[in-house]
């Protein structure tokens, strides 16, 4: 992110944190509870947007070299990602061409030819077909018209994008916008080093899932001992991109790096970055990792979802260190201690997976599980999206113009 703009951002979280402000989406809506629970809704959310739309596989880290390919099924099919000898990025169908066995059961790893398990008919790692056993004896096969089945995929501003539809068409600028696509590029996330993945298989919808990243106000009574630690609460500064939108919060670092000249100072170790990228996506910067956090519904159950976390190391974002401080390295230990000092925080990816664990899965997941069951009791007709909460109004209001649904009501007192 350009230096300018991260100075820019500081500044209004200051400005907030100074005057007790926030973002102000100007008006209280109303969302319908059926919104996370009605069946006949979730099967065109999962055609439309899981099976008619572009999705981020990964960042390109998650194939560091020719060779290297991951497995996924979250789409409801099974993909085989591979970087070729070229260095090219394919998502295929992870199905041999002879009677359809899963070319490789592994999450990820590194090969340029797959061997099918079944009778070992092997593959290239750019979808060719390239030997078939006793192929005497199986008979004349086109290799050329035998290949892998490739899904369209594009990679570019270091994300890795799948379309589920074998005529799909990915115009990922289009579906970006310039100005948010320029803000991608600047953060060079080609560069990021993939270093694990959490996985949240929890009751609670895709939409509550994604709800728990669309506001700061609940950092100071439901992440007290955890987030909160860290993060200022209720200072965010928030703007929209067509249907994708960016979340800023304060670090409670940024108390001690104001003191700094301008020209040091450092926007992912003074708070936090989060891009929501329509439909599914949180892209989550945070002192030097990234996570990348893709929401995806449960096709039998409605009130059920599955959150695929990828962490990474992002070493072109600079640490700042003013002159003769301290250095303290954060990890899963030592967390939640951290910011009770004044010393310069560098996470690390165990840092960030506890982070993940305590606070999203234990209190924000576990808070929305709850809310899933009130919206399942079917007592409460819409849940409130405050003033001080415009990416929850963005969100619903965006998926439903998407659907042809009305924007959301506006709560007024009568
Ligand atoms: S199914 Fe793959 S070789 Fe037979
Ligand atoms: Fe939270």
């Amino acid at each position: 992110m350009k230096h300018a703009l991260q100075v820019e951002i500081m500044k209004e979280l200051l400005d907030h944190i100074d005057n007790n402000r926030t973002v102000d989406a100007g008006k209280i809506v109303m969302n319908p509870t059926s919104s996370y629970t009605d069946p006949e809704l979730a099967e065109r959310e999962w055609k439309l947007f899981f099976q008619q739309h572009p999705q981020v596989l990964g960042l390109s880290g998650e194939l560091p070299k020719p060779g290297s390919y991951f497995t996924s099924k979250d789409l409801g099919i099974p993909i085989l990602a591979t970087r070729d000898q070229d260095g090219k990025f394919h998502a295929f169908v992870n199905a041999c061409r002879h009677r359809g066995a899963e070319l490789t059961e592994d999450a990820r790893g590194e090969k340029h030819r797959f061997s099918c398990p079944f009778h070992a008919w092997t593959f290239a790692s750019d979808g060719r077909l390239l030997g078939i056993r006793q192929n005497e004896q199986f008979g004349k096969v086109d290799k050329n018209c035998t290949g892998l089945i490739e899904l369209p995929s594009v990679e570019k501003y270091g994300l890795l994008v799948v379309h589920p539809q074998l005529d799909g068409v990915i115009d990922l600028d289009a579906l970006l916008g310039p100005e948010l696509a320029e803000e991608l590029a600047s953060w060079q996330l080609d560069r990021c080093v993939y270093e694990g993945e959490s996985v949240l298989d929890m009751p609670l919808n895709w939409k509550i899932a994604n709800d728990t990243f669309g506001e700061v106000y609940h950092f100071a009574s439901l992440h007290t001992k955890t987030l909160a630690q860290v993060l200022h609460g209720d200072a965010a500064v928030y703007k929209e991109y067509g249907r994708h939108h960016r979340l800023c919060l304060a670090s409670k670092y940024i108390d001690v790096m104001r003191q700094a000249p301008e020209a040091e100072w450092s926007l992912p170790y003074a708070g936090a970055v989060a891009y929501y990228l329509f439909p599914n996506t949180q892209l989550v910067f945070l002192t030097s990792m990234a996570v990348l956090v893709r929401i995806y519904p449960n096709r039998k159950v409605v009130g059920q979802s599955l959150s695929r976390v990828s962490h990474y190391k992002v070493p072109q974002v600079q640490a700042y260190v003013p002159s003769g401080a301290q250095v303290n390295a954060v990890t899963n230990d030592n967390l939640y201690d951290a910011a009770n000092t004044s010393a310069h925080m560098d996470l690390d990816v165990t840092a960030v997976t506890e982070l993940f664990v305590s606070t999203v899965e234990m209190e924000d997941y576990y808070m929305g599980t709850k809310t899933q069951s009130a919206a399942a009791s079917g007592k409460l007709e819409h849940f409130l999206f405050g003033r001080n909460e415009p990416a929850l109004h963005h969100f619903h209001n965006n998926y439903r113009d998407a659907m042809g649904l009305p924007p959301l009501t506006e709560y007024r007192v009568a």
